[in-house]
């Protein structure tokens, strides 16, 4: 019987290898066999470790299961799928909150051993790849164009007129760089896919090596990361091995090379010149644009630099054909949306939909609320850049032009709850203080900005001069906005104004004049 255990980073902090452990020593001591298959994580985050077993009528789900709980699971007939037992879920497919996701990108996460090419290929791997070898640079740019995928870090930039621009581009050489340094606060989505399907990202960087003539790729890591930098390596070698990677792509004579470098934990790191000064070795600072990166990247080459979600939902572009993936989605913003729920909730974990979904359906159905029981009152997406949205605004449509209406950002779809303890005061000056402590120093704006804002919004809470101190806010977050070289400065006042915009009493609990 094949008994799956994930091995991802969430559920190795939950005990998993524990439960492993137990499992085999318990089958072993009643005289039963098993086999135990390490896969990732399905992404439910708040039922790891969750426990699988094959069975002939599919896999079924236990979870969360602690060590403790293995030998009742055995007696209530663990091995056989039996669903006697207050952890048992039923079909794992059919749990609600995945049976009502449609996953593209991360269809394979969870079901697969993430390193077994054997496991990948069974599951489509590489189909996309092979479809790419038959084709040229300019068909697979088109197919991409033609998916109307944007980029998934947050700026939602078109990935076929990036990767046009590169092809476009005469060089000697060219790069493929993945941003994989996820740095937005409640999300996770990148380091899933890393750690669970390594292949689905190895393979997107090889297509869009193929499309604008690259030889050389780079995934740019956080090192907070080190089990998917650990899986990755391993994957890049077997990769290798079976001619997925190396000089000559499945004997097409084309070549595509790929390294994993790490970054040193700066959030600026994530903007894509500092990544790329990072990347040469340099200090983390931001660049000017123009030249952008696309025409000047790393080592003064053109550069394909995309995030690790971008790069992963081109092989299904190729393998199943653009209008597979533009089929959904809404308006200009197709496909799918990888959304993390995380902060004071319920039931969090990695949501896949189509664009067009409502925040309220992602806390409520899918979230379930929050944890502490206490109504839901904010809700920040897209990262520490982004705005706090309140419960007005918890019905508009998911999509990147939606948002931007209302000053708020998708990013890259993290999803923070809060309940109604939250003091939206506190979090403006963190939003602050966040840049303050992250902003790289190249300009002022945002280097001398955000320590002034700080103090500005310290002087507010504690009611000195509140109006005035309002107003002086107000004009520093236009500043810094108008002001600043890139998003880290230009982005902080988003959430700043958004709270202050949606909660202003909370800037007034203090008595004026308190100090
Ligand atoms: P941007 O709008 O300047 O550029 C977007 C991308 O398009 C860049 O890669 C740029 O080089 C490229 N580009 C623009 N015109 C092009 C052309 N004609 N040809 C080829 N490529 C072209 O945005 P930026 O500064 O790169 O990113 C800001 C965004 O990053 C924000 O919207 C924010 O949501 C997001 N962000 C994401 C974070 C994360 O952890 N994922 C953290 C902080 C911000
Ligand atoms: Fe550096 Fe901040 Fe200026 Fe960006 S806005 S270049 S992080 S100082």
């Amino acid at each position: 019987v094949r008994v799956f255990v994930p091995r991802d980073t969430t559920a190795l902090s939950l005990d998993a290898d524990a439960v492993a452990d137990r499992l085999r020593r318990e089958a072993a001591d009643r005289g039963l066999e098993l086999t135990l298959v390490r896969n990732g994580s399905r992404g439910l985050a708040w039922l790891e470790p969750l426990v699988e077993v094959e069975t002939a009528a599919g896999r079924v789900a236990y979870g969360p299961v602690a060590p403790g709980d293995v030998p009742t699971l055995l007696d209530a007939g663990l091995l056989e799928g039996e669903g006697d037992h207050p952890l048992a879920l039923g079909p794992t497919e059919a749990i609600p909150y995945l049976a009502r996701q449609q996953r593209l990108t991360f269809a394979r996460i969870g079901v697969t051993d993430p390193l077994s090419i054997a496991d990948y290929l069974a599951h489509d791997g590489f189909r996309g790849l092979e479809r790419a070898l038959d084709l040229t640079d300019q068909d697979i740019v088109e197919e991409v164009k033609a998916s109307g995928l944007r980029g998934r870090g947050g700026a939602a930039f078109p990935t076929g007129i990036k990767w046009q621009t590169v092809l476009d581009t005469p060089a000697d050489q060219k790069y493929i760089v993945c941003n994989a340094d996820e740095g937005d606060s409640g999300t996770f989505a990148d380091r899933l896919l890393m750690e669970c399907d390594p292949y689905l990202l190895i393979e997107g960087m090889a297509i869009a090596g193929l499309a604008v003539g690259a030889t050389q790729g780079y995934i740019y890591l956080r090192s907070e990361y080190p089990l998917a930098k650990e899986i990755l390596d391993a994957a890049i070698a077997r990769a290798e091995a079976a001619g997925y990677l190396g000089d000559d792509l499945r004997g097409s004579g084309r070549a595509f090379h790929l390294e994993v470098r790490l970054g040193a934990g700066a959030y600026i790191c994530g903007e894509e010149t500092s990544l790329l000064e990072s990347l040469e070795g340099k200090r983390g600072l931001v660049r000017f644009k123009p030249p952008l990166p696309a025409i000047e990247g790393l080592f003064g080459r053109p550069t394909v630099v995309n995030n690790v979600l971008s790069l992963a939902a081109v092989p299904f572009i190729l393998a199943e054909g653009a209008e597979a993936y533009a089929d959904h989605g809404m308006g200009r913003s197709r496909g799918t949306l990888a959304l993390q729920l995380a902060g004071n909730v319920r039931r969090g974990g990695l949501v896949e939909l189509a664009f067009g979904t409502t925040l309220r359906t992602l806390m409520e159905d899918f979230g379930g609320g929050t944890a502490s029981g206490r109504p839901l009152r904010a809700v920040q997406v897209g990262g520490p850049l982004c705005a706090y949205l309140p419960e007005h605004q918890w019905d508009l449509p998911l999509d990147y032009e939606t948002f931007a209406e209302v000053g708020a950002g998708v990013g890259h779809g993290g999803v923070v709850m809060f309940d109604d303890s939250v003091d939206m005061a506190e979090q403006a000056r963190f939003s602050m203080e966040f840049c303050k402590v992250e902003s790289c120093g190249k300009c002022t704006p945002c280097r001398i900005g955000s320590t002034r804002g700080v103090e500005v919004i310290d002087r507010i809470r504690a009611g000195r001069d509140r109006d005035a101190n309002l107003a002086l806010l107000g004009e520093l977050c236009e500043t810094m906005e108008d002001g600043s070289l890139c998003a880290m400065g230009g982005m902080t006042p988003f959430p700043v104004q958004s709270a202050l915009r949606h909660f202003p009493d909370d800037f007034r609990r203090a008595p004026e004049g308190d100090r």
